[in-house]
């Protein structure tokens, strides 16, 4: 293996002498620079995820360099070259979409810059491009929804007609809780997904495809399934504005369990959120520090999530941190 002498410390658990040029002690004891390219800020949740890492790294001790990429891969390539040219001690990042992120990764490893992936992963081949990947199980994510759903219209005879608002297209959330979604309800044919578009994680996306929904099936329409919270909740101001009862009418399943999801579930306009927790930044502070002292990390950190539905919500809201 060719990759630099920080990495192959992480993926073999080795010991090192040195990292970077430098004896671990010395590297250990330098003010650690991390370069962060976050996607956006699309999402109640990402904003959280955002306050997560700027918080901990300045608790850590941590030098931040932040950069938001309005959700284009081209501004996050951009900016992880810009922390290679920078010679940052770790990059760290949330990738927009899953694929094309090769090129720049190599470009890391040549200039022995370990990688972190948070929350989202990347589709290669080649896993030394990275040290570890930490964040939630997607697919898992979109089973629990799934299984929700199944148990509450097990009584249910007829056809259940779901439209489902997915993330942004290629990103792993979206293509992962289709997934596992798609997975537990195809056992029952009376689960039938009629319509499925991206509303980008956004609320105006979530309003403006859930009243084209609306327009082409109306009254036809049993269940909502939004890959996050924020398009189910511009999807409940159109589905009100159509003149209906969100989650009376309308079954209504989300991801994230936001505030923003309380509140709309203790107003009784949302049935479930499924946790997928932003708060990653205390965990990629230690990483980046272990990385730096030469520690092994696991290739795969998988954040533990439970679910919420509407029954518990109000118990549950003053216990929530985003
Ligand atoms: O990658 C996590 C997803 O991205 C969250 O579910 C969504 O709200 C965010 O924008």
């Amino acid at each position: 293996m060719t990759f630099t002498r920080r990495a192959l410390v992480i993926s073999t658990g080795l010991a090192a002498a040195s990292v970077a040029g430098l004896p671990v002690s010395a590297f250990a004891q330098k003010k650690l620079v991390l370069g962060f390219a976050q996607v956006g800020a699309e999402s109640e949740w990402r904003t959280a995820n955002t306050e997560s890492i700027k918080s901990s790294a300045k608790e850590a001790g941590i030098e931040l360099k932040f950069s938001d990429a309005q959700q284009k891969q081209e501004n996050q390539i951009k900016a992880i070259r810009s922390y290679i040219a920078q010679k940052v001690d770790v990059i760290a990042f949330s990738p927009v979409v899953e694929t094309g992120w090769d090129t720049v990764l190599r470009e890391a490893k040549a200039a022995k810059i370990p990688v972190v992936l948070t929350d989202r992963s990347v589709n290669s081949k080649d896993d030394s491009l990275y040290v570890t990947f930490m964040g939630s199980d997607f697919v898992e994510e979109g089973r629990k929804a799934g299984r929700w759903l199944v148990e509450k219209m097990k009584d249910q005879k007829g056809e259940v007609n779901i439209v489902e608002l997915q993330g942004t297209v290629g990103s792993a959330p979206a293509i992962d809780r289709k997934k596992g979604f798609e997975e537990i309800i195809k056992a029952d044919p009376k689960f039938k997904i009629i319509r499925s578009q991206t509303g980008d994680f956004t609320r105006a996306k979530g309003k403006e495809v859930m009243e084209a929904f609306l327009k082409a099936d109306g009254k036809k329409i049993n269940v909502l399934y939004a890959h996050n919270d924020d398009m189910a909740i511009g999807a409940i101001q159109a589905i009100e504005e159509a003149g209906m009862k969100p989650a009376k009418d309308i079954t209504i399943i989300s991801i994230d369990a936001v505030k923003g999801a309380f509140e709309a579930m203790i107003a009784g306009k949302l049935n479930v959120s499924i946790e997928c927790s932003p708060l990653l930044g205390p965990q990629l502070m230690s990483a980046v520090k272990d990385i730096a002292a030469g520690k092994p990390l696991p290739k795969r950190i998988v954040t533990e999530e439970t679910i919420f539905p509407m029954e518990v919500a109000a118990k549950e809201f003053p216990k929530r941190k985003y």
